[in-house]
């Protein structure tokens, strides 16, 4: 394809100088200039494929982010071999981060059959090799709700087996300490099991970076003390690592107000949580989307840039109410937390690896981690290390208010080779 004049707006935002690097230390994200980085970002996944390949729609939708106040966005799936310089530069100038999924649409960790092998290791680490230049990398994930229902939290020391493996592949490369962490399902039965497991063992190689929630709990009208969110904090004080909403912004029954922003960016959770990202930027079927890129079209309708009868590319038209609503939600909230310098990150937590139980949590304690190469048996042995007495008793659970809607974001396996066809249908 080729590429015509950026909008005046990016190119004008060309003065500004390059991002800081942000790294975590502790359970917080920060600047390299030691202010607290806190996540304003929207889920942006376009074109199932790759949305950081096509730099004249990255740069319309970079303009519309700053001007709604966004600092990130996450992208679900990219292609390790497309150039994404054009795309990463028009985010940069806008002041806008990226997190993104390593995995592809064949190398994800399948949740009933877990295991973790060279492909997929490599697939990984070409994400990574393709991301780590850009300074405006904020995290890399080592998935998306892998474990989607409560009965596959045996398939968590694979989460964990990986975001090791990815670690040690990031430091043996030399690669700049990118965090690397994991984007959970919100369900009820395995908190904070689940988030506990991940950052247990008292082995800092071993263990996530960070702990990303996607949540939908908080459907206005409601309230801190209603809405779940109280929950959500208890379980997360003090965490070991940075703890943030990596998709949030139930949309019944609509318009959505987005008042949970205030409440995470506010006193009652902002010392322990990083931030939020909104799912999503473009609207779909879902009606999640905070900007159309035209009126919607019979689901049936193919056409050079529409995904199931919606427009993916063109100028964004912000949505009203909710992009605004939003935008003010942002503008009120803006937080400085604290300067490293102030911070000592040896106070926060150490989690104990989880008991299990019968219906609940199904590994037992600090279990020895799957080898690279290893498919699940079924069952697991205990860690040969005196971490592993590190047991602890598993929390009661709590119930979601609001389960998470199901096919909310593009995820699934024929969804992507469906993508592939368009992609090469209308943009080559
Ligand atoms: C990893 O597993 C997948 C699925 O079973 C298989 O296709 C692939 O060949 C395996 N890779 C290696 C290196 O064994
Ligand atoms: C796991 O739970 C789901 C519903 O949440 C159910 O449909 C499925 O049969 C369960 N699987 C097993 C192996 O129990
Ligand atoms: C921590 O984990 C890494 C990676 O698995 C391992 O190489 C190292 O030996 C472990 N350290 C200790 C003290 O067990």
């Amino acid at each position: 394809m080729k590429f015509s004049l950026l909008s005046s707006a990016v190119i004008g935002a060309a003065a500004v100088s390059a991002l800081q690097t942000i790294e975590a230390v502790g359970n917080k994200f920060f600047n390299k200039d030691g202010s607290q980085f806190f996540v304003k970002g929207v889920a942006y996944q376009l074109i199932p494929e790759d949305p950081l390949v096509h730099t004249e729609q990255c740069a319309r939708d970079a303009e519309l982010m700053q001007s709604l106040g966004a600092n990130a966005i996450r992208v679900y799936h990219v292609d390790p071999k497309a150039d994404h310089s054009g795309c990463m530069s028009v985010f940069a100038k806008a002041g806008i981060y990226t997190l993104i999924d390593l995995d592809t649409f064949d190398t994800y960790i399948l949740p009933n059959d877990p295991w973790w092998n060279q492909t997929q290791h490599d697939r990984y680490a070409e994400v990574m090799d393709a991301f780590v230049k850009y300074d405006n990398v904020l995290g890399f994930f080592i998935g998306n709700e892998i474990i989607a229902q409560a009965n596959q939290s045996m398939a968590a020391p694979y989460i964990k087996t990986a975001a090791r493996d990815m670690k040690t592949y990031r430091d043996r490369k030399g690669y700049r300490k990118i965090p690397i962490g994991y984007s959970a399902a919100d369900i009820a039965e395995l908190r904070p099991m689940l988030q506990d497991y991940l950052t247990c063992g008292g082995n800092s190689s071993e263990i996530i970076d960070f702990f990303a929630l996607n949540s939908y709990e908080w459907c206005d009208p409601s309230t801190y003390g209603t809405s779940g969110y109280m929950t959500l904090q208890e379980q997360a004080k003090n965490f070991p690592v940075p703890i943030f909403f990596s998709e949030t912004g139930c949309n019944v029954p609509g318009p959505r107000v987005f008042n949970d922003q205030s409440a995470i960016f506010g006193p009652e959770m902002v010392n322990d949580w990083s931030g939020s990202i909104i799912y999503e930027w473009i609207e779909e079927a879902n009606h999640y989307g905070l900007v159309s890129y035209g009126p919607a079209v019979s689901a049936t309708v193919t056409g050079s840039n529409i995904v199931g009868g919606f427009t993916v590319a063109g100028t964004p038209t912000a949505i009203s109410p909710d992009f605004d609503n939003l935008k003010s939600q942002w503008a009120k909230v803006t937080p400085t937390g604290v300067a490293s310098s102030n911070y000592n990150p040896s106070k926060v937590s150490t989690r104990a690896c989880p008991t299990s139980t019968a219906s609940g949590w199904l590994v037992q304690g600090n279990v020895r981690l799957p080898e690279l190469g290893e498919t699940f048996s079924g069952s697991y042995t205990t860690a040969p290390t005196a971490a592993s007495t590190t047991t602890g008793t598993a929390a009661s659970a709590t119930s979601t208010k609001n389960p998470a809607p199901v096919n909310k974001e593009i995820a699934g396996m024929s969804a992507g080779l469906v993508g592939v066809m368009l992609f090469f249908t209308f943009w080559l």
